[in-house]
């Protein structure tokens, strides 16, 4: 099976894209697909320390999970080398730490392992300021962000006011870049910033960019070197479709390109490098923060998922908005995607639920629809929302390693979501586990 899976996955970096609001478990799915289609590197190619990928290997009998903010999932692989392509914005002072957090839990990182781009985007301490700031000053409105300087650190970029990680590696530069930019953020912006606080943010810079130096360099090129010897990657996004900046849920979305679309231009590799779109996306559906989420549950439903899926921000420890699987919500991800294949996490925190609910449409303005509104002002005003119940299942599942094992009640909900979203569902997930999965080599095949 392992060979045809293979196969089918093809030779070409392989997109792995979040179809919700996040949190879908790109990290878990990520590592299985490594592990599975022995890959040999893994990149990021959007978001930064915003993410929360929680990952289970192999080695951890605990299963107590690692969790990654910058660092792709690859480098839980031994075998596999990981970059952070361009498209992200990194804080290098919290990535050192994320390293040695990785490394005290046995994993070597050294810049044999990992390269990271010299034009990303830097985050530090006066992005942070700005989102603080934006975020008080925008009150009851505020998006809820993480408050790791995301949106301002790609701001200033787009204002061409960034520092970028090369300007690490040179003292000078670093310093003339830093002075120059605060001086023109303090003129715009009503902010003062201490000579004294600067120096300190020049400081941390300049330590962290000593750890990372043997690391900063041009991923683009280190891809397309990998690729012509024949190598083979995945592309893990960070986020969720509906977290794009531009085709999310807008205003209350990330900055970044959370779609595959992202990944070329985020990574510096021509399209033509990509092949499979691998959308994930759980039995239900969660979202952390500000903004529409529809048919949102608080009630029997939100809460059995809120709880046996343990749905705490793995980033920043908030709860996370619980809701059923949304069949418009991700139908649109698979199409606007191009998603060849779902992977469906989390089947097995539906257990024990006596009837299921599936979303199948939205009444807008007293209309209804079964499209995904592409107007985000359409979001707010959903009235209410057609809900399908299924039967549910009361045994445990997370034994289960083929379809055939899954109860009747199971195996028919799967089918329907598969109808629901347009696309086969190749793999399911029984628990977090590295192993805790079905794989459906059926459905791949239908995939195409
Ligand atoms: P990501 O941001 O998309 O990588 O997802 P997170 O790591 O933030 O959230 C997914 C959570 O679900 C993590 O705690 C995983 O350990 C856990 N998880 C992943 N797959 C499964 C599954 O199939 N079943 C259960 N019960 N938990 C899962
Ligand atoms: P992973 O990769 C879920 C949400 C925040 C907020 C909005 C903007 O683990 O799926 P930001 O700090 O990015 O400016 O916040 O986006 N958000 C996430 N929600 N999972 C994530 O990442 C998220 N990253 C950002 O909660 O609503
Ligand atoms: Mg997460």
């Amino acid at each position: 099976m392992i060979k045809e899976i293979r196969q089918w996955f093809g030779d070409l970096i392989v997109t792995l894209v979040g179809m919700q609001w996040g949190d879908e478990s790109k990290g878990q799915t990520a590592y299985r697909l490594a592990q599975l289609l022995d890959l040999d590197f893994v990149v990021r190619y959007n978001g930064g320390p915003n993410a929360g990928h929680t990952v289970v290997t192999s080695q951890d009998l605990a299963g107590e999970g690692i969790v990654l903010k910058q660092l792709p999932t690859g480098i839980l692989c031994p075998k596999a080398h990981s970059l952070l392509g361009p498209g992200m914005v990194i804080d290098p002072v919290t990535l050192v730490e994320e390293m040695d957090q990785v490394a005290f839990r046995g994993v070597v990182v050294d810049f044999s392992r990992l390269t990271i781009d010299l034009r990303t985007p830097v985050i530090w301490g006066l992005p942070k300021l700005l989102e603080m700031m934006l975020e008080q000053a925008a009150g009851p409105n505020c998006i809820g962000t993480t408050n790791r300087g995301i949106g301002p650190a790609y701001a200033l970029a787009d204002l061409r006011l960034q520092l970028i990680m090369a300007d690490l590696l040179f003292e000078e530069r670093l310093r003339a870049k830093m002075e120059q930019i605060v001086s023109i953020v303090q003129q715009v912006f009503r902010l003062e910033v201490s000579a004294e606080q600067l120096t300190e943010w020049q400081k941390q810079l300049l330590v962290a960019g000593e750890q990372l130096a043997g690391c900063i360099d041009d991923v683009g090129h280190e891809i397309g070197a990998r690729l012509r010897k024949g190598q083979r990657g995945l592309a893990e996004a960070a986020q969720g479709t509906f977290l794009d900046r531009i085709y999310g849920t807008w205003p209350f979305v990330t900055s970044s390109h959370t779609v595959a679309q992202g990944a070329p231009v985020g990574l510096g590799v021509p399209s033509r490098s990509f092949d499979r779109v691998i959308g994930v996306a759980k039995a239900y559906t969660t979202r952390v923060g500000a903004g529409p989420l529809p048919g949102e549950d608080d009630g029997l439903f939100g809460s059995h998922v809120q709880g046996v899926g343990r749905e705490v921000g793995s980033n920043t420890g908030r709860k996370r908005r619980c809701a059923p699987f949304d069949g418009l919500a991700t139908a649109h991800a698979v199409k606007l995607n191009g998603a060849d294949l779902l992977v469906l996490a989390k089947l097995d925190v539906l257990s024990g639920l006596e009837k299921i609910p599936a979303i199948t449409g939205y009444r807008i303005a007293g209309s209804w629809t079964n499209v995904f509104p592409s107007d985000p002002a359409d979001l707010p005003l959903i009235e209410e929302v057609r809900l399908e119940q299924h039967r549910g299942w009361t045994r445990d599942i997370s034994q289960c390693r083929r379809f055939g094992e899954l109860p009747p009640e199971a195996i028919s909900y799967v089918e329907r979501l598969e109808e629901l979203a347009g696309v086969p569902i190749g793999f399911i997930g029984v628990g977090p586990g590295p192993d805790q999965q079905i794989i459906r080599l059926e459905a791949i095949e239908r995939a195409g």
